[in-house]
């Protein structure tokens, strides 16, 4: 591109408007770069402070990774096809989770990832790994993380959920510096009933629980004791802001808890989309059992019926 000095007229300005254009463009490429490379700085001096290094320890940086499955050789499986008698091979590989179900407990967490078990694309991990919020387990590395997801085919997504990660803000920064794009998922209910929730299930397993309002009750100020972590969960948006100051809003979804108990094809299907999954979801694949007061789930290829286990809708105090 050349500018004559002398050539003024529409020639010239044509040629400035182009040269105006080229350095708006060197300005916006240079200021991502520098987001970029912030955000990345950022999330590593996260991660860096959470395993105690100190703060001018940048060998983290860049750690985002790019291919975030590992193939196994012992998985790789020879499938013989009846029609054109050929053989190949399947290869199964454990992959980061594209989409964590991060909270927040007693509001369905284990629900939407047995539904989602559903979907032939879907893989999930039945345990809570907690690896972003426990420095130990965080200490053994991505790569330890991702040993603990099950097999997949190269067409299926992997699922996790460790609703504890919701009040443990570093953890969104820990999960952005080891895979940007991972899908979020939330679930709320109403703080109170998800509180009750929290008692019943805590009384089940404490011998000796003072009642509810002893226990949720601070006897020096004799008001909601805000110190207990159970009564900290429902302060959703606190939490929830921290998470949207490092993940885009279109990589969180959020699901009504009340809604997904009685209309699970509803909340499902938007799941799917969320996820780009391709649509399966259909009302034969959860049916409502009236003796547990829950839906329930209908495998297609097998038949099969499963409801959630006992400590999941338990009876609540009034
Ligand atoms: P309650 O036990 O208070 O009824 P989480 O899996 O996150 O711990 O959430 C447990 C809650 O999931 C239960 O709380 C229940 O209300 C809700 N839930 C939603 N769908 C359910 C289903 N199909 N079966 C059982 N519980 C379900």
């Amino acid at each position: 591109m050349m500018c004559f000095p002398g050539n003024i007229g529409a020639k010239a300005l044509k040629c400035y408007a182009k040269l105006a254009l080229l350095a708006l463009c060197i300005i916006i490429l240079t200021l991502t770069c520098c987001f970029e490379f912030l955000t990345a700085v950022r999330a590593t001096l996260v991660a860096n402070s959470f395993l105690g290094y100190s703060w001018y320890s940048l060998r983290n940086i860049g750690q985002n990774i790019r291919t975030p499955c590992k193939i196994e050789n012992s998985s790789l499986e020879m499938r013989h096809d009846n029609l054109s008698h050929d053989f190949f091979q399947r290869q199964k590989s454990r992959c980061f989770p594209s989409c964590i179900i991060f909270g927040v407990s007693k509001c369905g967490t284990r629900a939407v990832l047995e539904y989602l078990t559903l979907h032939p694309d879907v893989v999930a991990r039945n345990s809570e790994v907690n690896f972003f919020c426990n420095k130990t387990l965080y200490e053994r590395g991505v790569s330890w993380y991702i040993q603990q997801m099950p097999l997949s085919e190269p067409h299926q997504i992997t699922v996790e959920k460790s609703p504890d990660y919701f009040e443990c803000h570093y953890c969104a920064d820990l999960i952005y510096a080891a895979n940007r794009n991972t899908k979020l998922i939330l679930l709320l209910r109403d703080p109170v009933e998800r509180l009750v929730s929290q008692y019943m299930q805590l009384a089940d397993k404490t011998a000796g629980l003072p009642p509810m309002e002893e226990w949720v009750i601070n006897p020096d100020t004799h008001v909601i004791n805000n110190k207990l972590s159970s009564v900290m969960a429902g302060a959703y948006s606190e939490h929830l802001s921290h998470w949207l100051n490092v993940f885009p809003q279109h990589q969180i979804h959020i699901i009504e808890s009340d809604n997904l108990r009685v209309n699970p094809l509803e909340e499902m299907t938007q799941v799917e989309k969320f996820l780009n999954l391709r649509p399966f979801f259909a009302p034969g694949d959860f049916y409502f059992n009236s003796s547990r007061g829950f839906y329930c789930t209908r495998r297609r290829s097998t038949g099969k019926t499963k409801c959630l286990g006992k400590s999941k809708g338990r009876h609540h105090i009034h």
